[in-house]
């Protein structure tokens, strides 16, 4: 005997879809039988693998350049996915500036401007479309993928942290403003992912001991997460399985922050 997931009819809104764990939370969308909408900032020739690559195994995959912090483009990305799909049924904000890591006395004030807009005004802008959207239709899935460092302050991170705490409580803001109109909205958490900007900054910020000493001291499963765990955390989260699962946050981080 085994057991699927089920899901609304509709498509998914992926921000970020060009990151790595985007991409897989598109890939991952696209297989349970969604349409994608694939919402990339600067990297067209990913947008376009992806986009070819759910095609030829018989998926939907349609790409938007947007500028998440620009909210006419925001509501002009609704309007275009409108007109591509009668029910929009996910909306996933994955999406984030790359920044590096600092103490809080170190960090460029005007880099702290940049992150912050680009995060969490960015996430602002997607969740007020997803809210607007989902009450026109009768309901809807939001997620959020913000980081499990929100549960405990991060050293020399606290600009991943400190934009995806303010998302978060947008997101759990949602749910329960809107939960009596059908909008359920929950976050998932990543730990270290060896994907995107947590490999980036594993390859290119710390060195093979300051990889060994994270994965071995910090995380009790001793292992670094896939993008696929947080793809599948957020299709749990989407499907109708979790029904009565709402202003949640699934930290996906082999136990780090316990
Ligand atoms: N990977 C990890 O280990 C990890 C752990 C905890 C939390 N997180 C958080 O999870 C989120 C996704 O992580 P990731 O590793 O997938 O990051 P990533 O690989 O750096 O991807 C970031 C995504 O955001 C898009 N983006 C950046 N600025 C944008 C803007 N102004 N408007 C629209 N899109 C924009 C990028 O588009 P283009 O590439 O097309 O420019 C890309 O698709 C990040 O915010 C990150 O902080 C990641």
């Amino acid at each position: 005997m085994s057991i699927a997931l089920s899901f609304v009819k509709g498509a998914a809104i992926v921000a970020g879809g060009t990151g790595g764990i985007g991409e897989a939370i598109c890939r991952r969308f696209a297989e349970a039988g969604a349409p994608i909408v694939l919402v990339y900032h600067g990297n067209q020739s990913k947008a376009d693998t992806i986009k070819a690559d759910i095609e030829a195994a018989g998926g939907q995959c349609d790409t938007f350049k947007v500028d998440l912090s620009d909210t006419a483009a925001v509501e002009e990305l609704f309007a275009s996915a409108r007109q591509l799909h009668s029910h929009i049924a996910h909306v996933v904000y994955a999406a984030g500036p790359g920044f590096d890591f600092a103490k809080i006395g170190e960090i460029p004030p005007e880099q702290w401007k940049y992150v912050i807009n680009a995060d969490v005004n960015g996430a602002f802008n997607l969740i007020q479309c997803a809210v607007q959207q989902f009450r026109q239709q009768g309901g809807g899935n939001l997620i959020g993928v913000i980081t499990a460092a929100v549960e405990c302050v991060p050293k020399a991170d606290i600009m991943s942290a400190a934009p995806k705490a303010a998302i978060e409580m947008l997101v759990r803001g949602v749910a329960k403003e809107s939960g009596k109109f059908g909008i359920r909205a929950n976050c998932v958490g990543p730990g270290w992912i060896n994907a995107g900007l947590g490999k980036k900054g594993m390859e290119e910020k710390l060195s093979p001991e300051q990889v060994e000493k994270i994965r071995k001291t910090t995380i009790p499963l001793q292992k670094f997460g896939e993008a696929d765990d947080i793809a599948y955390a957020a299709l749990f989260l989407c499907s109708q399985q979790a029904g009565f699962v709402t202003g949640q946050t699934l930290a996906v981080d082999g136990g780090a922050q316990i």
